[in-house]
């Protein structure tokens, strides 16, 4: 049986090995996907472990995805974004990003990007890959807790930088807004409140634990279109998914196995 799995911590949330053993138990494909809680000191012992056990491949989340690229060899993608969110275990330790295409999908089903002003909230992993995918289309604003890390993310994408306490000096001007931070995840915060935001917005929250979270709910309060992150999960999941078995991903059989989990009776 062929192993997979996905690292991170907080991980218990994750909808991964549901969408994915649902798509190897609809193709016949004899392999499991597991969830594994990492602390960040042993990172690389789990990449090298898992890779030493024979696993087939990986997929990193908070708070690990710059930090495992150090311990792959990344393609040019995902060295150009410095984040990777897939492991490929073979004759090398192969790292790939994607997320990149993961948001490029899951926004465009909904909006024009082309000439877009997007806010991204974040310059972690999720955020870095977010702003390189989007960059090439839209001008795009970094707002982040650690001022400094945004700043090095917008110099990078050719975008500006933002105090996140100054947000209301552009949010007018912004058509997309992004979280790719981990607040909401399992918790009722928001970095935004329904006082910053407006009605000509597409919000777009990464967090699908809780699938509608407090930054969705705040921007439906102003009448904002919302998306949460489950197409993006769907996305940057069927894109892993071919990287690791060279198969086109059963989209529709991952989605109906997410959609379930969500609605029993679907
Ligand atoms: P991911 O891999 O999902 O991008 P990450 O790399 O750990 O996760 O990045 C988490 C992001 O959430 C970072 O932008 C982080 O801000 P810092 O760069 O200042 O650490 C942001 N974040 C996490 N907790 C936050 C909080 N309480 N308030 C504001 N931003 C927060």
């Amino acid at each position: 049986m062929k192993i997979f799995g996905i690292i991170g911590n907080p991980v218990e949330h994750s909808l991964s090995p549901l969408m994915h053993n649902s798509a190897f138990k609809y193709l016949n494909i004899d392999a499991t996907y597991f969830k594994f809680k990492v602390d960040f000191e042993k990172l690389k012992y789990a990449i090298l472990g898992a890779d030493s056990l024979g696993f087939c491949g990986l997929n990193v989340t908070v708070p690990f995805k710059e930090e495992a690229i150090n311990y792959t060899n990344p393609d040019k993608l995902a060295e150009q974004i410095g984040a990777i969110n897939t492991i490929k275990f073979g004759k090398k330790i192969e790292g790939f990003n994607t997320d990149a295409i993961g948001v490029f999908m899951a926004l465009k089903e909904i909006t024009e990007i082309k000439d877009r002003n997007i806010l991204i909230l974040g310059a972690g992993g999720a955020a870095k890959a977010i702003a390189y995918a989007l960059s090439k289309y839209a001008r795009i604003f970094i707002a982040n807790r650690t001022f400094k890390k945004g700043s090095d993310l917008a110099k990078k994408v050719g975008g500006e930088s933002i105090k996140l306490e100054e947000v209301f000096n552009i949010i007018k001007s912004v058509d997309i807004l992004i979280n790719a931070t981990t607040v909401g995840l399992n918790e009722d915060k928001s970095l935004l409140y329904h006082e910053d935001l407006h009605k000509d917005l597409i919000v777009f929250d990464l967090v699908y634990s809780p699938v509608k979270t407090r930054l969705l709910k705040e921007a439906e309060m102003v009448g904002a279109k919302t998306l949460n992150g489950i197409k993006m999960l769907l996305y940057q999941g069927a894109a892993s998914f071919e990287i690791w078995t060279g198969i086109k991903a059963p989209i529709s059989i991952m989605e109906d196995a997410i959609s379930r989990f969500f609605d029993p009776v679907y």
